[in-house]
């Protein structure tokens, strides 16, 4: 019996050494320790010895038993580890820097846009500034001159938070904090998510996205003004775009005006897009107001400046030909996925 269990123990021994995964390794226990393996046969041989034998013979199987046994469990726990190693470092090759090779989505309409703005107003030497999406009545209002009561703030549909702050019904809500923070001469864009109460429908949305820019310098007039809004315009939608100011109020400029561009689908010939005009309404711009300029640390005898709003939803809208508002934020994939650069 002795040199038949160290027979099966080499056995075993040796075959696990082939083991790789743990179906070898259960098909090797069931072969050693299952109801008809090995161990469970010697132990029916038993049956016709004699007592003092058979529990001689009984304890050195149960040993044999209880080392496969154990063998076993570390071999299982072995193979688990290896495998979480293997992962662990195939997880350290992984470089996440890397470009990925398929492609996952789409950047959105508004952000291609808002990424081309950009770059043309970085290359005219502006800075691109961030601001948060929620505000307080003295940024996006106080601060632009419209005082409390004032009825430009019907203009707005406000959203107020139950402290006291809202959120940003405007870029312009980031002019006081960025003139404070770099002072005169000063070139920046500040594009953001803007929200307003507005009930919604193809042309209007709740939440819109803005590229606010503002420059100030010596010597600054409307006619630096329509300069930089021409250039951009002409090379967001390559080709030549004419520009015109009509008159237009906000408290924050003096004088205020909304600034068209010649119709994209006529060229300025007139069609049913523009009504006939030639011109199509793009975004409200002027000087800045002299007491928005003070409330920000500026000096106005020395320095003036302009600013203007994009609508970079409108914009997109123009740019991509996307009749309804509401395919922005609708999370629609077929509408999305048509954006794979
Ligand atoms: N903040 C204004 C609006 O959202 C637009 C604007 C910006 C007008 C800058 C003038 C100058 O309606």
């Amino acid at each position: 019996m002795e040199s038949q269990i160290l027979e099966h123990k080499n056995n075993f021994l040796s075959a696990l050494k082939g083991v790789s995964d743990n179906a070898a390794l259960e098909a090797l226990r069931v072969e050693y320790l299952g109801k008809k393996g090995y161990v469970s046969a010697m132990m029916q041989s038993l049956r016709g010895l004699s007592g003092e034998e058979k529990k001689a013979a009984g304890q050195l199987i149960n040993t044999l038993k209880n080392e496969l046994d154990t063998a076993i469990r570390a071999f299982s726990e072995n193979l688990e580890r290896a495998k979480l190693d293997k992962l662990v470092a195939s997880a350290r090759e992984y470089d996440v820097s890397l470009p990925g090779s398929g492609s996952y989505g789409s950047l959105h309409p508004v952000t291609l846009v808002q990424r081309e703005v950009e770059e043309i107003f970085v290359s005219m030497g502006f800075s691109v500034e961030e601001y948060p999406e929620l505000t307080d009545d003295f940024n996006c209002f106080e601060a632009l001159n419209i005082p409390a009561h004032h009825p430009a703030r019907d203009m707005q549909d406000t959203y107020y938070l139950s402290n006291g702050q809202l959120l940003k019904t405007h870029t312009s809500a980031a002019q006081n904090a960025i003139m404070r923070k770099y002072g005169a001469p000063l070139r920046a864009i500040f594009p953001g998510r803007c929200f307003r109460n507005e009930s919604i429908d193809a042309c209007h949305e709740n939440t819109f996205f803005q590229m606010e820019g503002i420059m100030i310098d010596e010597d600054i007039s409307i006619s630096n003004l329509i300069y930089f809004m021409k250039t951009m315009l002409s090379e967001v939608f390559q080709r030549d775009i004419k520009v015109r100011l009509r008159p237009g109020f906000f408290p924050f400029v003096e004088p205020g005006f909304e600034l068209d561009i010649s119709c994209l689908i006529c060229n300025g010939e007139g069609c049913p897009s523009c009504k006939d005009s030639g011109w199509l309404e793009l975004c409200p711009c002027g000087m800045i107001h002299p007491r928005v300029l003070e409330m920000g640390g500026i000096d106005t005898a020395r320095y003036t400046g302009f600013a203007f709003g994009l609508g970079l939803t409108r914009l997109a809208m123009m740019r991509y030909g996307i009749k309804d508002i509401r395919d922005f934020n609708s999370g629609n994939l077929k509408v999305l996925s048509q954006f794979k650069s």
